[in-house]
């Protein structure tokens, strides 16, 4: 099962189960980041695997035109609930994803990229980046760490409490998250069975189980395949202060520019 179609159940309570995720702190990044290694602030902005639509809605009200693409049915219909009509949400395969023209920069957030499981399955996805890249254009992204794969995941299990905000008229209800753990580091691929329980309004639980799973990469295979697909890595940190990662990094945070041939500069 492709990391898409496990965003099911759990989309609903995707942005409540998540709050932590400062996405101002981290547009602030990718801004700074344009603003290092873009000779222009770029108009058109795809953010891939875009979820519900958080850093896509955070660069929109930027000032940038955005694209959202992302596998899950589900998780697009809470972003184009949340975002209307001014944004292009489309739902396409990370693995073979179109766009009309190229862009100037894409951004892919919150080891989304971890989602791609299969053998080469991340050459070809970097290999999309690039051909819907403008030359120089930037690709930002980032992948969880083997240390966080082998260290917070593990075989640990996880209790996730969240509010799902009132409809109108109701109340908020409550939601847990029950959240096991299995990485094999033979295999470097790790399981998350989640278990939501959501509160109904005559107060029992509902509970809906999903499974997902997501594949460790280590650093060097990340920056070979970013160079194989003429991604030139520029920078990999640990935060959004670029700081260097070292052996206590959960999440890098990789920067790479698309090197295409002179022939098709400015075309
Ligand atoms: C952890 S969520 C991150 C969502 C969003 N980027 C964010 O910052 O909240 C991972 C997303 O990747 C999407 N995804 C996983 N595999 C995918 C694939 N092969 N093609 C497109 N989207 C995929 C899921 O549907 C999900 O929305």
């Amino acid at each position: 099962m492709s990391g898409c179609e496990s965003y099911r159940a759990l989309a609903r309570f995707y942005d409540c189960l998540n709050p932590e995720v400062d996405y101002a702190a981290w547009a602030d990044f990718i801004e700074e980041c344009f603003a290092r290694w873009l000779p222009l602030r770029p108009e058109l902005v795809l953010d891939l695997a875009c979820g519900t639509g958080s850093m896509t809605l955070e660069l929109a009200r930027r000032g940038y035109d955005m694209i959202g693409v992302d596998g899950s049915a589900d998780m697009l219909a809470e972003a184009y609930a949340r975002a209307g009509s001014g944004i292009l949400f489309l739902q396409q395969d990370m693995r073979s994803f179109e766009l009309y023209g190229t862009v100037g920069a894409v951004v892919c957030c919150l080891d989304s990229l971890n989602y791609l499981l299969g053998e080469g399955e991340l050459s070809v996805c970097f290999a999309l980046v690039h051909n819907y890249l403008d030359p120089g254009g930037l690709f930002l992204f980032d992948m969880n760490t083997p240390r966080k794969f082998r260290e917070v995941y593990g075989c640990n299990d996880y209790i996730l409490e969240g509010e799902l905000p009132a409809p109108p008229g109701g109340s908020p209800a409550t939601i847990y998250c029950g959240w096991q753990n299995r990485f094999d580091p033979s295999t470097g691929l790790c399981d998350f069975d989640l278990s939501l329980f959501e509160e109904c309004p005559d107060g029992s639980y509902r509970r809906t189980d999903e499974h997902q799973r997501e594949r460790c990469y280590g650093m060097e295979e990340i920056l070979a395949t970013l160079r194989g697909a003429h991604l030139e890595p520029l920078g990999v940190f640990a935060d959004w202060r670029f700081s260097p990662p070292d052996s206590q990094t959960d999440r890098w945070y990789f920067v790479a520019r698309a090197n295409k041939p002179e022939s098709q500069k400015g075309s």
